[in-house]
């Protein structure tokens, strides 16, 4: 068994913005409403013909300038993402072609939000045991796109954009411990009813709205608190690190109040956790990767430092992964 470290990260958002107040202009909300109850400001939304790939394409480009790497010297291609560029094939084979790699792994994880975490864990996995030497995780997703945009209680919530990490073998191990876990026996809280193999074969029987996220928000709210804290307590026992020696905290962010209640009982100061949502919106299993890169790049996480990745999301699914920065 071999270490893993990260060695290249990079982020990347579509250029329209759309704001609180144009969201004003489209249904009955107001700025106030959303900034309270969400912590969103502004959320990237892509446009017409951009897809997943394009997305995952700028943060994997990041990734590699930053890593000083070549597509070629990449082993796997991994994408985490709910709305691939298409049902079949993997967006991480479109991925890899465009970027000029040729007859490399890939292959997609779909576990909604918690797809970076999920991932994270897998393709360290690869590289620990001596799979690969270098594989590429990607989060990226357009869920402006999956969202009913007359729908105020869910439109206002999603964004757009891709995160990237590149993870080489080391003499070093930075993957320090892994908490996942999944509760798929009410799947209605969080769901995209159309589009699986449970469509009727006469699709008058599915509503207008079946191809779209339906969301119990309170529901999901209460499950995300609580996984929160419970996955991070794991992962942080697990790897035999006390709360008090984490450096930062990099949660998914889908909710600012959801981060604050669960770093309250967490007793996480909240200078050491890393919050961008009101810039991104929640941008599912790009989130973190995003929040990263951008920490990496803002000077907020250096060598040595214990960085925990929470998250939660469809599935329900949840997960941590405490990670030591090389
Ligand atoms: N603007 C104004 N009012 C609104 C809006 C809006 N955008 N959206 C909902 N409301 C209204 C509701 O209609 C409701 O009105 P009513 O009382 O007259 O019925 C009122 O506001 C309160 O609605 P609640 O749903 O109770 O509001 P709440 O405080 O719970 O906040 C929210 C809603 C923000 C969705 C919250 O529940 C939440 O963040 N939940 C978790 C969401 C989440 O984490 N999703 C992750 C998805 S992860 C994945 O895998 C895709």
């Amino acid at each position: 068994m071999t270490g893993v470290k990260i060695v290249g990260v990079g982020h990347y958002a579509p250029e329209r913005i759309v704001d609180n107040q144009e969201l004003e202009t489209w249904f009955d909300t107001s700025d106030e409403w959303i900034t309270s109850r969400t912590g969103m400001k502004r959320r990237h939304w892509t446009s017409e013909n951009e897809a997943t790939s394009d997305l995952a394409l700028g943060a994997a480009r990041m990734a590699l300038a930053h890593a000083r790497l070549e597509p070629k010297d990449i082993d796997a291609y991994v994408v985490a993402t709910v709305y691939p560029d298409y049902l079949f094939p993997a967006t991480a084979c479109i991925v890899a072609s465009r970027l000029g790699a040729v007859d490399k792994a890939a292959f997609d994880i779909e576990i909604g939000c918690s797809g970076f975490i999920y991932g994270l864990t897998v393709t360290s996995a690869l590289v620990r045991s001596g799979v690969y030497k270098r594989v590429m995780l990607i989060g990226a997703e357009t869920l402006s796109k999956l969202v009913d945009r007359e729908d105020r209680g869910t439109a206002v919530l999603f964004g757009d954009g891709a995160g990237a990490v590149i993870l080489e073998a080391a003499e070093q191990d930075s993957f320090l411990a892994s908490e996942l876990g999944s509760d798929g026996s009410n799947p209605s809280i969080l769901l995209v009813k159309a589009g699986g193999s449970r469509r009727p074969l006469d699709e008058r029987a599915l509503d207008e709205r079946a191809d779209r996220i339906h969301m119990e928000g309170r529901e999901v709210f209460k499950f995300a608190v609580t996984k929160m804290i419970s996955a991070t307590d794991a992962a942080l026992a697990k790897a035999g690190i006390a709360k008090s020696d984490v450096n930062v905290l990099i949660p998914h962010q889908a909710n600012k109040r959801i981060i604050d209640a669960a770093m309250k009982y967490l007793d996480i100061p909240p200078e050491r956790c890393m919050v961008n949502i009101q810039e991104y919106g929640n941008t599912s299993a790009a989130s973190i990767p995003i929040a990263l890169s951008e920490a990496v790049n803002a000077g907020r996480v250096k060598p040595g430092d214990v960085i925990v990745f929470v998250g939660f999301g469809a599935g329900l699914s949840w997960g941590a992964v405490v990670w030591k920065w090389a």
